[in-house]
C-alpha cells in the first residue's frame, strides 16, 4: 500500500486506527516461533480461516488496493450475512512472479478471519471473487522489513530472505519449488498507510510441510507462544 490512497483507503484505515485505539488489540493469526535468528524467523502458525481474492496485475501496490477493496466492502457488511467483521492483521499479498500474460503476476489477498467467525465466516456474495480458505497449520519463514512495502522492495526483501535461508540449516525450503499456482512469496503488512515512523511488514516463505517447525520444536525447548 503505497503512500497514495484513495478514499476507501482512508476509511478503511481509519476503522483500524479507531479500533486500534479502542480495544488496543487487533487480532492477528497465533503462531509460535520455533527458531530466530538476527534477520529472520521460523513459525508455526495454527490452523487459521482467511477471505480470499485473486488479482492479476503487473504492480503489487495496485494489487493490494484492487484486492484489500473488495475485502474491506466484504468485512462492512457486504456478504450474504450483511454481517461486520472487525479488521484484523496482516493483510497478506501472495505472489507468483511473471505467472499471466503480459507480465503481469498472479496475486492474492488474504484477510485473515477473526476467532468469533472462524467456524462459520459470513458468506462472500455470490458474484464477489472472494473464497473462503481454510488453512492447516503452517510453517513460515518471515523477514521484517520496516518502510512501505512497494513494488520497488517487495522483490528484493525476498530475494533477501531466501539468501539468509540458503546460508542456514532451513536452506531445504528453497529445494522445492513452488507448485502450480502457489505463492513464491506472500508479503504481510500490519500498518495503516498514516503510520510514517515504525510501520511493520514482512515477507513469508512457506514450507511445503510443517514438518521442519515440528522437529525444530522437538529439538529445542526454546518455542514460545505469541500472543
Ligand atoms: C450465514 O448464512 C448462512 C446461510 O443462511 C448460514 O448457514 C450461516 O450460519 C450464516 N453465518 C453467520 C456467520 O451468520
Ligand atoms: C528440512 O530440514 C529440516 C531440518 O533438517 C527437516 O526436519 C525437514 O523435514 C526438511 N524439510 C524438507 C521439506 O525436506
Amino acid at each position: 500500500m503505497g503512500p497514495k490512497m484513495s478514499v476507501w483507503m482512508v476509511l478503511a484505515m481509519a476503522a483500524v486506527v479507531c479500533a486500534a485505539a479502542g480495544a488496543d488489540s487487533i487480532e492477528s493469526p497465533p503462531y509460535t516461533v520455533v527458531h530466530a535468528e538476527s534477520d529472520f524467523e521460523i513459525r508455526l502458525y495454527r490452523p487459521s480461516t482467511w477471505i480470499t481474492t485473486p488479482v492479476e496485475d503487473i504492480s503489487f501496490s495496485k494489487a493490494t488496493q484492487i484486492g484489500f477493496h473488495k475485502l474491506f466492502q466484504y468485512i462492512q457488511g457486504a456478504n450474504l450475512n450483511n454481517s461486520r467483521v472487525e479488521m484484523t492483521t496482516p493483510v497478506l499479498t501472495g505472489i507468483v512472479p511473471s505467472a499471466g500474460p503480459f507480465c503481469s503476476s498472479a496475486f492474492a489477498i488474504r484477510f485473515f478471519v477473526p476467532h468469533e467467525f472462524k467456524d462459520s465466516p459470513p458468506l462472500p456474495l455470490l458474484d464477489s471473487d472472494l473464497t473462503v480458505e481454510n488453512w492447516d497449520e503452517k510453517c513460515v519463514a518471515v523477514r521484517a522489513f520496516s518502510g512501505f512495502a512497494k513494488d520497488t522492495n517487495v522483490a528484493q526483501e525476498a530475494a533477501q530472505l531466501e539468501a539468509s535461508l540458503q546460508n542456514s540449516k532451513w536452506a531445504n525450503i528453497t529445494d522445492s519449488e513452488p507448485k502450480d499456482g502457489e505463492d513464491a512469496y506472500t508479503i504481510a503488512q500490519y500498518s495503516s498507510p498514516f503510520k510514517i515512523l515504525g510501520r511493520v511488514n514482512e515477507v513469508w516463505v512457506s514450507f511445503p510441510s510443517s514438518e521442519g517447525c515440528h522437529s525444530a520444536l522437538l529439538n529445542t525447548k526454546a518455542g514460545r507462544v505469541a500472543p
